[in-house]
């Protein structure tokens, strides 16, 4: 009997990856009991993802519209979305969806336009939200807290201070951590798994990008999650596996789902 804990990997585009077969990644992850959720990026792409994780055991996904990706943004989108979510109980969340200041700052107000009808949409089917956040921090802290209502909001990929992690936490905002916490340079990171409350951590890997180290600078995968585990495991004194069960514990909450 396998009593290896699960670990929920909440952001891989693994239907992304390029130089690593996509089914063997998947059955790589399967294998070492991890349960993958796909994040959507274009108004077009969600159809893909709707589709790509039918096919496999242990993959779910998020519906949404990434900051870079809001110039064909329309009504339209969100009806697709219902039409996706009514169809597909395997689409368990919104994602990702945020404001991205680090590329191009000329479309601030589009992206946040979208960034809210796409909160307020999560809202009305009761969804958690996966949010893409970048050189926006303050803008998306206030954001959620002026417009989402009921959605649990999870900031993936986090890349703010402690005090920042704690600020977002206090208003019910889960932190998303990958491989930039087993980098050597990355100080902010490692500050925040080592000391935000446990209740509100969740882990992922965002491949095909941000390899962990031993990998870094590789194409990542799913199963690296694991790496990610052990790093933040080493940071707070405490083995994978316990990281591995409570942060189970909280993606099963949020997305309302069973791991067995
Ligand atoms: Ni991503």
């Amino acid at each position: 009997m396998n009593t290896k804990p699960y670990i929920i990997n909440t952001h891989s585009h693994v239907n992304m990856l390029e130089k690593t077969d996509i089914d063997t990644a998947i059955s790589n992850a399967q294998n070492a009991r991890i349960i993958i959720i796909v994040p959507s990026s274009t108004s077009k792409d969600i159809f893909d993802v709707d589709k790509f994780i039918r096919k496999y055991d242990d993959v779910f996904g998020y519906v949404g519209v990434f900051p870079e990706e809001v110039w064909d943004f329309s009504e339209k989108t969100l009806s697709d979305m219902e039409n996706i979510i009514k169809n597909n109980k395997k689409i368990i969340g919104i994602g990702e969806i945020g404001l991205d200041y680090y590329w191009d700052k000329s479309f601030k107000e589009l992206q946040k336009e979208v960034f809210i009808k796409q909160i307020e949409f999560a809202n009305q089917m009761n969804l958690p939200l996966n949010i893409h956040s970048r050189e926006a921090h303050q803008d998306t802290l206030e954001i959620l807290k002026k417009y989402n209502k009921n959605s649990t909001a999870i900031l993936h990929c986090f890349s703010g201070s402690l005090e920042f992690a704690k600020e977002c936490i206090k208003e019910g905002i889960y932190i998303a951590l990958g491989g930039v916490v087993t980098f050597k340079n990355a100080i902010k990171a490692k500050e925040v798994a080592a000391n935000i409350p446990l209740e509100y951590l969740l882990l992922e890997t965002d491949d095909p990008y941000l390899a962990p180290v031993p990998y870094r600078g590789k194409e990542n995968q799913p199963l690296y999650v694991t790496y990610v585990a052990r790093a933040v495991a080493e940071l707070r004194n405490t083995t994978a596996d316990e990281i591995a069960e409570i942060t189970t514990k909280n993606a099963e909450r949020i997305f309302n789902f069973n791991a067995k």
